[in-house]
């Protein structure tokens, strides 16, 4: 049986990885097409084992609102970088924003409401 840690490790290192995409394209300090790799390799990995986690925790089909939330959660992350690449919005504006789906995430994942 798959220890659901190693899933979990991995979906918070992602995650991570995902912030320091973020991170980057803020601050511009290295070529966007890294910064677009690191972010679209990370939310790979964020997905797949979101799902494999929810196998392991015995969720089969129709997945629960909570994690369709995260899922949404989730597609905001993808979207977000469009913001951060065309500054479309000020950089306070949209680290605040990210902290929200953060943190909407986390409390899905803890809470399960
Ligand atoms: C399709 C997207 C996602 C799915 C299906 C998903 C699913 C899950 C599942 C099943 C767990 C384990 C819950 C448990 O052990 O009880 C988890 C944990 C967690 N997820 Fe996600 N997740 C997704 C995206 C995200 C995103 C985008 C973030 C934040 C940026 C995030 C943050 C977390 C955190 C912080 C935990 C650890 C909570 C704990 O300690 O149990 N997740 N997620």
């Amino acid at each position: 049986m798959l220890d659901i840690r190693i899933f979990k490790l991995i979906h918070l290192v992602s995650i991570m990885a995902l912030f320091l995409a973020f991170g980057a394209a803020m601050l511009e300090t290295i070529k966007f097409r890294w910064i677009a790799l690191l972010h679209g390799i990370a939310l790979l990995l964020i997905l797949i084992t979101g799902f494999g986690m929810l196998a392991l925790l015995g969720v089969h089909g129709q997945p629960p609102a909570w994690a369709m939330g995260k899922f949404g959660i989730w597609i905001l992350f993808g979207l977000s970088l469009v913001f951060a690449k065309r500054k479309l919005v000020p950089k306070p504006a949209l680290a605040t924003w990210l902290f929200l789906l953060g943190a909407g995430a986390a409390f899905l994942a803890l809470w399960k409401p």
